[in-house]
């Protein structure tokens, strides 16, 4: 594509603000706080500064360095380092487009929460709040038994996954100009709610026990794997990269504008807004557990669990204010997942595709938009759930850590490293020394083969993936397949000769 008919940002903010928005995410508010938890406290901490310093700034500052300069998404940066390394750079883009598919359908929950906060649906008091698991499962998933049972479309839900992209598709139609402006929004409405979260927090009481349980240092714990592990694989998780969408966003960057300090500065924004989170979560939680009169080990959960089960639960103790505070919740959620949603959507498929086979943007936006729709009904089924948590541990962990782990390889070890630096630093404020050269060759992928190893092939191997069965193939069989598949899809896009070079 023409460098001048290239989307771009309208400005270095926007650029910055498009960067946290697609780094801070679901996981943000309801993965980095458990794991601080579950892995000594303020000791947690550390150990993810550290994995941010060492792993995640080198990573993305490598994956928006490159976008840059070769003013291209992930395919057209591989294959321009070389024709036969496209793939490297497909890969991430299916990577991309299956996370987007099932994330939206989590934003669509948060959604049908929301409206269900106004009336606190799942009702109020301590018998409701022991059985709000029992709402999100009966009332909204209508779970089935097993992964093998789809059972029926979940319409409220597919009403829901409808909305979000719409609203994916008008954001992101027009392109980065868009996009960046709509980013602001989509940052600071979520900060703002996280800081009104955070003082009705505070101001519950027992908020305090809770920060105790959130930050109380162990420091022993920095002496095991697993605090690594959590570390290491949370900033792979939260920093979004691995999934395509950064060499995009990067090489939106106008060819005079600053790449260090912004992606340093987008890097630590979003660190300190799961930092932040933390503090609204475990101050409700602190409140819960007084309130129910729970230990902590049944109060304090991740992911869905904490989202849609626990958090309405202490929505349900709540002395004051109930409603809205369910009401900010989940749009918090919503914003938190939206921006992501289209870094992935637009940064990790889109741009990528209109690289390689042109045409118009509105076009391309809407087919990659009604396909994430049709894959994403999918997980609108009774039996969505259970495929939704295989297809998030085959792309969102060994998806992005192995094409990770390669690309740094590749990036690091068969083209030169020294030559991105140098065009970083041209025009950034401030510069990359060479040790970044050796993060990326060495480092990076060493923790990211750690991370695979420890919490990934050594527990998936041996044993089925939750235990799942479907036929004759069980969950871990199911993840390998989508991995083979999508490796597989990303050798034959290598191979699809095109002759558009443009889309205008
Ligand atoms: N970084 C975002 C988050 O923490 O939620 C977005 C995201 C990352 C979504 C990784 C999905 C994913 F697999």
């Amino acid at each position: 594509m023409a460098e001048e008919s290239r989307e771009r940002w309208t400005s270095r903010t926007t650029f910055i603000f498009a960067a946290i928005g697609s780094a801070i995410g679901l996981g943000n508010l309801w993965r980095f706080p458990y794991l601080a938890y579950d892995n000594g406290g303020g000791a947690f901490l550390v150990a993810w500064i550290i994995g941010l310093l060492i792993l995640g700034i080198p990573w993305l500052l490598m994956e928006v360095g490159m976008g840059r300069m070769f003013q291209k998404g992930a395919p057209g940066v591989f294959s321009g380092m070389n024709k036969k390394w496209e793939w490297l750079g497909w890969w991430p883009v299916f990577v991309a487009f299956l996370i987007v598919s099932y994330y939206a359908v989590v934003i669509a929950w948060a959604l049908r929460y929301a409206m269900s906060s106004f009336s606190v649906a799942w009702g109020t008091g301590e018998e409701a709040a022991t059985a709000t698991g029992g709402f999100f499962f009966e009332n909204i998933l209508q779970i089935s038994s097993g992964p093998a049972e789809l059972g029926a479309i979940v319409w409220p839900t597919l009403f829901a996954l409808a909305i979000v992209w719409i609203a994916l598709f008008l954001i992101m139609y027009k392109g980065a100009g868009v996009i960046g402006k709509i980013a602001v929004y989509t940052v600071a409405i979520p900060w703002l709610i996280l800081v009104i979260l955070l003082v009705r927090g505070l101001t519950l009481p027992g908020a305090v026990d809770g920060l105790n349980y959130y930050l109380s240092p162990d420091w022993s714990a920095l002496l095991t794997g697993d605090i690594w592990f959590a570390a290491f694989s949370q900033i792979a998780f939260t920093l979004s990269v691995g999934m395509a969408g950064m060499y995009a966003y990067g090489s939106f960057i106008a060819r005079r504008a600053d790449v260090n300090n912004s992606v340093m500065i987008a890097g630590f924004a979003n660190n300190a807004t799961s930092f932040l989170a933390g503090f609204a979560v475990f101050s409700t939680l602190g409140f819960l557990m007084g309130a129910l009169n729970l230990p902590a080990e049944e109060a304090v959960e991740s992911g869905l669990g904490l989202a849609f089960v626990i958090y309405p639960a202490a929505i349900s103790m709540m002395p004051t204010a109930s409603a809205l505070t369910g009401v900010l919740f989940f749009l918090c959620l919503f914003f938190l997942g939206l921006d992501s949603a289209f870094f992935l959507a637009h940064g990790g498929v889109i741009a990528p595709l209109r690289d390689k086979f042109g045409g118009a943007l509105a076009k391309i936006t809407a087919t990659v938009c009604v396909l994430g729709f049709l894959v994403g009904a999918l997980f609108t089924t009774q039996g969505g759930l259970y495929w939704l948590d295989m297809l998030d541990r085959a792309v969102a962990f060994y998806g992005l850590l192995i094409t990770g782990a390669i690309s740094c390889i590749v990036i690091g070890w068969f083209w030169n490293p020294g030559r991105l630096r140098n065009h970083t630093n041209e025009t950034s404020e401030i510069r990359i020394g060479v040790w970044w050269e050796w993060m990326i060759k060495v480092v990076v992928p060493l923790a990211l083969i750690f991370v695979l190893i420890y919490g990934g092939f050594s527990q998936d191997i041996p044993e089925a993936y939750e235990g799942y069965q479907i036929g004759f193939l069980n969950g871990s069989h199911i993840i390998w397949l989508v991995l083979v598949i999508t490796l597989v899809l990303s050798f034959v896009f290598q191979q699809i000769k095109t002759r558009a070079k443009g889309g205008e």
